[in-house]
């Protein structure tokens, strides 16, 4: 298959008049792609039950005249202001229990059934329109669920579906659950807390102090479990009058739901990357980060990204778990409008940030979007072409990368020899208890993936669900909270140098410290007797160089150790191939570590320079420089956005 680029077009926001130059401009320019209708719906359904379909059977005409194959967006991210007035109560709640407002986009509740209906009417419509049409080569559900704080709600709506969802987790006889079952489950005797039916249980919000972690954890698995059924309810329509590929387009650091849940429904998973505007909103970076990459974005988040959304694209035929279909939907093409401060990049790095994901596996890179809109909340966001029509930094970047393809390999995808599992669930429940603040275990996971990287190494992440590690030469599970027997088992049975902890096998699924105390792990000798989280102007000292920060462990065990604080207390244990490392090591102790497993797994490294990374396809080495200035590899001089493959 070859790698393809696209736009993010929407004709219904220009005149009629100016479709077929904008098509013919998109097919001259190499374009593939364009994905279109996802917030159309008040021009698609005016009123209630007014249909007006022919400007969109005029549009997907013109673009496929082009000879371009169009990705056709659902309108639900959009329900227009009329649906409000047919279902009053359709919109979320915010854990105030305040019910979001009409005026922007995703006003709705993924648990209200009239809204949920009206969604299946309107997919219905578009599939039987749309699903044999040739021009309409893939589908995308929605526009990125959970944006803007939206996959959970405190709704009454929502409330009657998480009774339901519990009754249906802790079956009883009949119809109805079985609440001892939950009360002992969730440890409601603490505070006198049990229930004597689930109609007594309320949403975890407004308690006066913190809600049972037990109940919050089931509410976030609810409100994840409501986006999979909603995702599921447009595919099944649409697989059932089309053959056409289904994707959703999911955004950066948006945990709220389980995306392995949703992808396993999908064809395709793609991802919206906007390098600049996460660098200022979600990286986590540090002002001088922010400053030195402003123009750049950091140079390990997109990648991450690309990572975790090539395992949520179902893996299919030969493909094996982590290597799934996947593209980015929307790439950003210039400033954006919604980030704190909205720089520009410099000049080459759209590209870059098109390579970078090509060299990711990715089939496909669109750019958001086709021209700026003069009108409404993006109007400072860039288009590849300026509001007035004229060409910007994104239509000539994809220009150039336009003309590279042509003679470039097709879609590579190959398992790179170290495996880092990342768990939605394990998100939740360290933000349900994070025990010290800004404790993330998003933040765990990139740390390590960042120093696995600047160590030169390709990485496939993998979902907890994994069992077949074969292959892989280093597999990290770094606070993976709840760990299955039969996973612990298969990663004792792995020939990888395997690194756990801190906190991974921590809780049961309940949410229950389990006794013997963690990790409990087989043939290890490791045990938790305590834990603590630090200031972060307390950081402990390693012996050797490093340290821990934010969160420490004290470790019992028969175990050899492997890493002591300067005082000498235990910091890492290893047994055979396994290493429990009980504390959040910084960047200077991951190095440290992962160096030491990398020899010892027999991997080879590289010491890349500040801002270089390196990905491996398979047939390419890839090298892309994320620094302000040129920088000197050992493959040579990389300019400023330099890109750099190389057949291996
Ligand atoms: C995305 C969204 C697009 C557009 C874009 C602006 O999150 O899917 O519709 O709003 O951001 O950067």
């Amino acid at each position: 298959m070859k790698r393809t680029l696209g736009t993010c077009y929407y004709p219904e926001q220009w005149p009629r008049a100016i479709w077929e130059d904008d098509a013919a401009r998109m097919a001259d320019l190499g374009l593939t792609w364009v994905r279109i209708g996802e917030f159309a719906w008040t021009r698609l359904e005016p009123t209630p039950g007014e249909l007006r379909f022919d400007w969109l059977d005029e549009a997907i005409a013109v673009l496929g005249a082009a000879g371009l194959r169009v990705v056709l967006g659902t309108p639900t991210a959009t329900p227009p202001r009329w649906m409000l007035t047919r279902h009053p109560d359709m919109l979320a709640m915010d854990a105030e229990g305040r019910a979001r407002r009409f005026g922007s986009r995703r006003h709705y509740c993924f648990s209200h059934p009239g809204y949920l209906g009206e969604c299946r009417r309107i997919v219905t419509l578009l599939a039987e329109r749309y699903g044999r049409n040739p021009h309409v080569a893939a589908w995308q559900t929605d526009n990125e669920y959970g944006c803007h704080d939206t996959a959970i709600s405190y709704s009454d709506a929502a409330r009657a579906a998480f009774r339901g969802w519990l009754r249906r987790a802790y079956p009883g006889a009949g119809n109805d659950g079985d609440i001892a079952a939950l009360n002992r489950a969730w440890g409601n005797v603490f505070w006198s807390m049990d229930y004597a039916g689930f109609d007594e249980i309320d949403l975890p919000n407004l308690t006066v102090t913190e809600p049972n972690p037990a109940h919050v954890l089931a509410f976030r698995r609810f409100s994840s479990d409501q986006v999979v059924a909603f995702n599921r309810a447009q595919v099944d329509i649409i697989r059932s009058l089309s053959d056409a590929p289904v994707s959703h387009n999911y955004m950066g650091r948006v945990t709220e739901f389980d995306h392995f849940a949703t992808g396993a429904d999908l064809d395709i998973a793609t991802w919206d990357s906007y390098p600049l505007g996460f660098l200022e909103d979600r990286v986590g970076a540090t002002p001088a980060q922010q400053r030195h990459y402003a123009r750049q974005g950091d140079p390990d988040f997109q990648a991450f990204h690309h990572d975790l959304y090539r395992a949520v694209g179902r893996a299919q035929g030969a493909h094996r778990q982590g290597h799934g279909r996947w593209w980015v939907m929307e790439q950003q093409p210039g400033p954006v409008n919604w980030a704190p401060y909205n720089p520009a990049p410099l000049p080459g790095m759209v590209r870059l940030w098109t390579w970078e994901a090509f060299a990711h596996g990715a089939e496909a890179v669109c750019y958001f979007r086709w021209r700026q809109a003069p009108f409404a909340q993006e109007q400072l966001h860039a288009g590849m072409l300026r509001p007035d029509g004229v060409a910007a930094q994104a239509f000539h970047e994809a220009e150039a990368v336009a003309a590279e393809l042509a003679d470039a390999p097709d879609v590579a995808q190959t398992q790179a020899p170290v495996a880092l599992v990342f768990d939605y669930g394990s998100e939740w429940m360290w933000q349900i208890q994070p025990h010290g603040a800004g404790l993330s275990y998003f933040d765990l996971v990139l740390a390590h993936y960042r120093a696995l990287r600047r160590l030169g190494l390709s990485v496939d992440i993998l979902p907890p669900t994994t069992r077949d590690f074969a292959g892989y030469a280093l597999v990290l599970a770094p606070g993976l909270i709840v760990v299955p027997e039969d996973l612990k088992s298969a990663l004792n049975a792995c020939n990888a140098q395997v690194l756990i902890g801190p906190r991974t096998a921590a809780r049961d699924a309940d949410f229950t410290l389990p006794v013997p105390l963690p990790p409990d792990w087989p043939g290890l000798g490791v045990t938790v007797s305590r834990l603590e989280s630090l200031r972060p102007d307390m950081p402990v000292t390693l012996a050797g160089g490093g340290a821990v920060t934010g969160w420490l462990e004290q470790l019992e065990g028969t175990a050899p150790a492997v890493l002591t604080s300067e005082d000498g207390a235990v910091v890492a244990q290893r047994a055979g191939h396994v290493t429990y490392m009980g504390g959040w090591g910084d960047a200077a102790a991951l190095h440290r570590l992962l160096s030491e497993l990398c020899d010892l797994a027999g991997l080879e490294t590289l010491d890349l320079p500040e801002g270089v990374r390196v990905r491996d396809t398979g047939t390419e080495r890839f090298w892309f420089n994320h620094a302000p200035h040129p920088v000197d590899t050992v493959a040579g001089t990389l300019p400023v956005a330099g890109v750099r493959r190389v057949a291996i």
